[in-house]
C-alpha cells in the first residue's frame, strides 16, 4: 500500500497519484461503504432501472391515448353514480393514499380476499391484478363494477347511468351501435350475464350493451394510463443530482442489487410483469393465484384476443398453460411509490416494509413448506443486519414521487354533481 506522505514538501506527486487512483479505479465494497458510492456495475444496474418511460401502446384499445377519452374516463373513475351503492373506483383507489386504500383487504360492500393495488403506473403491465386474470386495463375494470363485494353494479346499470350523465360526450368519442339512442332508454335498469334481465335480452341487444360498456372501460383505461409517477429521488440521483439520495438510500440500493431483488423487480417499473410464489402467509382461504387467474383469463370474452378487442389479437393468453409453478404465484408488484401503499402482499397480511423484509429473510432461509404451492426456486437465502434493513427501506422510500397532477384530483363537475345529490 502506498504511504501517504503527511509533510507538504515533495508530496504533491504522491497526492496526485492518490487522486487518480480514486478517480479511475472501480472502488471496492469496503472503500464505498462510508459514502455509499456505487461501483461501475451498480451504476450499470441503476441505469437499467431509471428513468420510467411512458407506458407502451395498447393496440387492443383504439382509445388508449385519446385525450377526450381520458377526460371522460377521469369522470367515470370518480363518479359513484355508476353504482346503485354509490361506490366509485376512487372509493378504493384514493389519490391521497397512493391510489390504494390503506386497508389490509378491500372492503366496501363486503371484504374482498385481496389487497387493493395502486393504479399508479398500471399502464406498464401486460398482466393486471395480483393473479393476472386480466390482460388489459379496460378488461380489468369489468371486475370491480360487477363484483357484488366491490361496486355491486352491473353493465346495464353502468351503461344507462353513463348515457344519462355522459351520453353526448361518449358519442363524440366513438360511434355507438346502430339505433342505440332508441334502444338504451328501453333497456332494463340493471343486469349482467347470469341475471334474467340481461340473459333474456335479444343477442343483438346484449352485444350492443357490451359494446357501449367496453367503450366506457376503454375510456377508463385512457385515464388510468395517465396516472404515473413523477421523477423520484432515485431517478434524480441516476440522472446526476448527487444530493438526491442520502448515504443510507445509496447503500440501500447496493443491498438491493447484492440481494438480487432486481431479478424480479427488474425494469424501470421495478417489476418483471411475471408471477412468483413468495410464500406470503395465506389467510383463511388459500389463494391459488396465477394458477386460477390464468384459467379465468382464458375464459373471458373481454381478453385481448376476444371479440371486443381492437386491432389484431396481441396477447395469446390461450397459449399459456397452467403448471404447478403457478400455484400460489402472484405478479411482481412495482416498487415505485411502495412507501405510500402499505400494507403489503397480495392479501395485505404484512403491515410494513420492515415486516416485509423480515418475511423475505424468513422464507428464504427456512425449510418450512409454504402455505400454498412451492417457493419460487430463484429465491436465494438472504440475511440482512438491522442497519442494512434500514438502508434498504431508505432506498425503497426514495422510489416515491410527487405524482399529483390535474388527473389525480376529483374532476370539478363530478364533485358538484355528487355534492348536490
Ligand atoms: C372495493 C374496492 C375496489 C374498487 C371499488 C375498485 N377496485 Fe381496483 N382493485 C381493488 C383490489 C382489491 C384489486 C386487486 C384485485 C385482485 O388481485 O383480484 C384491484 C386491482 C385493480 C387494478 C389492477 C392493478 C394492477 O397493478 O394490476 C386496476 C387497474 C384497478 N383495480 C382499477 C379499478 C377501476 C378502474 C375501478 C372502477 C371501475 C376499480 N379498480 C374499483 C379494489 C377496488
Ligand atoms: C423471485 C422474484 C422476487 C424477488 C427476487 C424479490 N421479489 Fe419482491 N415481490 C415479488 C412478488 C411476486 C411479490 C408479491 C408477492 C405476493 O404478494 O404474494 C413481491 C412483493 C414485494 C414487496 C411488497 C410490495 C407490495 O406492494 O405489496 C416488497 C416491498 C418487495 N417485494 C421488495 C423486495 C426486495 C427488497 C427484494 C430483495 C430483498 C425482493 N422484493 C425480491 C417478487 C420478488
Amino acid at each position: 500500500m502506498r504511504r501517504i506522505p503527511l509533510a507538504a514538501g515533495g508530496s504533491l506527486v504522491a497526492l496526485w497519484t492518490l487522486a487518480l487512483l480514486f478517480l479511475n479505479a472501480d472502488p471496492t465494497r469496503s472503500e464505498t461503504a462510508a459514502t455509499g458510492a456505487w461501483t461501475a456495475a451498480e451504476w450499470a444496474k441503476a441505469s437499467r432501472l431509471s428513468p420510467l418511460p411512458p407506458p407502451p401502446p395498447n393496440p387492443t384499445n383504439a382509445l388508449a391515448d385519446n385525450l377526450q377519452a381520458a377526460r371522460l374516463g377521469h369522470r367515470l373513475f370518480f363518479d359513484s353514480r355508476l353504482s346503485p351503492h354509490r361506490v366509485s373506483c376512487a372509493t378504493c383507489h384514493q389519490p391521497e393514499r397512493g391510489f390504494a386504500d390503506g386497508l389490509q383487504v378491500a372492503d366496501t360492500l363486503a371484504p374482498v380476499h385481496r389487497h387493493t393495488m395502486t393504479i399508479l403506473n398500471v399502464g406498464h403491465y401486460r398482466w393486471l391484478t395480483w393473479d393476472g386474470a386480466r390482460d388489459s386495463l379496460w378488461h380489468q375494470a369489468v371486475g370491480p363494477f360487477e363484483s357484488p363485494k366491490e361496486m355491486g353494479t352491473s353493465r346495464l346499470y353502468v351503461v344507462r347511468s353513463a348515457m344519462r350523465y355522459y351520453g353526448r360526450e361518449l358519442s363524440q368519442i366513438a360511434p355507438l351501435p346502430g339505433d342505440w339512442d332508441l334502444l338504451w332508454p328501453s333497456l332494463p335498469e340493471t343486469g349482467k350475464p347470469g341475471d334474467a334481465s340481461f340473459d333474456q335480452l335479444p343477442a343483438a341487444h346484449q352485444d350492443a350493451v357490451n359494446q357501449v360498456f367496453v367503450l366506457l372501460l376503454k375510456c377508463l383505461e385512457a385515464y388510468e394510463r395517465r396516472i404515473v409517477s413523477a421523477t423520484s429521488p432515485f431517478d434524480r440521483y441516476v440522472a446526476g443530482d448527487e444530493t438526491a439520495l442520502s448515504v443510507a438510500a445509496r447503500r440501500g440500493f447496493q443491498h438491493f442489487v447484492r440481494l438480487q431483488c432486481d431479478l424480479c423487480h427488474a425494469t424501470p417499473l421495478f417489476s418483471d410483469d411475471e408471477f412468483h410464489n413468495l410464500g406470503v402467509p395465506s389467510g383463511a382461504e388459500p389463494d391459488l393465484g396465477r394458477a386460477s387467474g390464468l384459467l379465468q383469463l382464458q375464459q373471458s370474452r373481454f381478453r385481448g384476443s376476444g371479440p371486443y378487442a381492437d386491432g389484431p389479437p396481441v396477447v395469446r393468453s390461450e397459449d399459456y398453460r397452467a403448471g404447478e409453478a403457478l400455484i400460489g404465484a402472484f405478479r411482481t408488484p412495482s416498487l415505485r411509490e411502495v412507501g405510500e401503499t402499505a400494507p403489503y402482499g397480495h392479501n395485505g397480511e404484512i403491515a410494513t416494509l420492515d415486516a416485509w423484509l423480515e418475511h423475505y429473510v424468513r422464507v428464504t432461509t427456512s425449510s418450512q413448506p409454504t402455505a400454498v404451492g412451492r417457493l419460487d426456486p430463484t429465491l436465494a437465502p438472504v440475511e440482512v443486519t438491522a442497519q442494512e434493513k434500514r438502508e434498504l427501506i431508505a432506498f425503497l422510500h426514495a422510489l416515491s414521487s410527487d405524482y399529483a397532477s390535474e388527473w389525480t384530483q376529483t374532476p370539478p363537475d363530478v364533485l358538484d354533481a355528487l355534492s348536490s345529490k
